[in-house]
């Protein structure tokens, strides 16, 4: 796959196969996310895997998804959930961290995951303090995001922007259609 096409298919995915995600794989993604450009190099994010069928399923209820759908369309039914979550930690007792750096890192972390055909969700309408409470997280540890993932069970595809509108919704397929601004819109101008 060229990298416009793995750029064009890297997209959120919400509905995934029952199939465990290999641990290799998770871990990879978190080694791609460890060796992230940073401001000043500071490497201030650390994350937590899981992976385990109970503490996913423990996850589940405490994650939102699909904000500009109905609930029935957007959130994964019991047989199309994540198999795996990635939990995004900021280590507050390391100075200097920063939202680019964590872009960057979850950028690359959902990359390395697509290069294997896993799927993503980075996720930030969380309960941040009852999954701080079931991870166990320590003190200075702050939940920053969670990253869902899985093999997919749906395509998503970009399509062009109606009338200034960012809403993604579905297709008669159950395929997420993603609206995104023309070139045209986004390139001012090249000088
Ligand atoms: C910082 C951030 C937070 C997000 N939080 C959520 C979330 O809580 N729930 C969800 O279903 N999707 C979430 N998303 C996914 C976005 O809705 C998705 O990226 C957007 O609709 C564009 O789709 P695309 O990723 O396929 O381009 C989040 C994405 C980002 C980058």
């Amino acid at each position: 796959m060229d990298m416009m096409e793995f750029l064009r298919t890297r997209r959120t995915y919400r509905r995934f196969a029952q199939r465990p995600v290999e641990p290799e794989i998770l871990r990879e993604s978190v080694d791609a996310a460890r060796i992230a450009s940073c401001g000043a190099n500071r490497q201030t994010l650390k994350y937590v895997v899981v992976q385990s069928p109970e503490a996913v399923a423990a996850v589940q209820p405490l994650v939102h998804w699909a904000a500009y759908l109905p609930q029935e369309q957007g959130t994964p039914k019991a047989d199309e959930t994540p198999t795996a979550f990635i939990a995004v930690l900021q280590d507050e007792t390391l100075p200097g961290g920063s939202d680019v750096d964590t872009g960057l890192a979850l950028g690359s972390l959902t990359a390395a995951a697509w290069a294997h055909g896993v799927g993503s969700c980075i996720m930030g309408a969380i309960d941040r303090p009852a999954l701080g409470k079931l991870l166990a997280l320590p003190d200075k540890m702050r939940l920053c995001y969670m990253v869902a993932l899985g093999y997919p069970a749906h395509e998503s595809h970009l399509v062009t922007m109606e009338n200034g509108s960012v809403k993604y919704y579905l297709d008669p397929a159950r395929d997420y259609c993603v609206p995104k601004r023309g070139m045209d819109e986004v390139l001012i101008k090249t000088v």
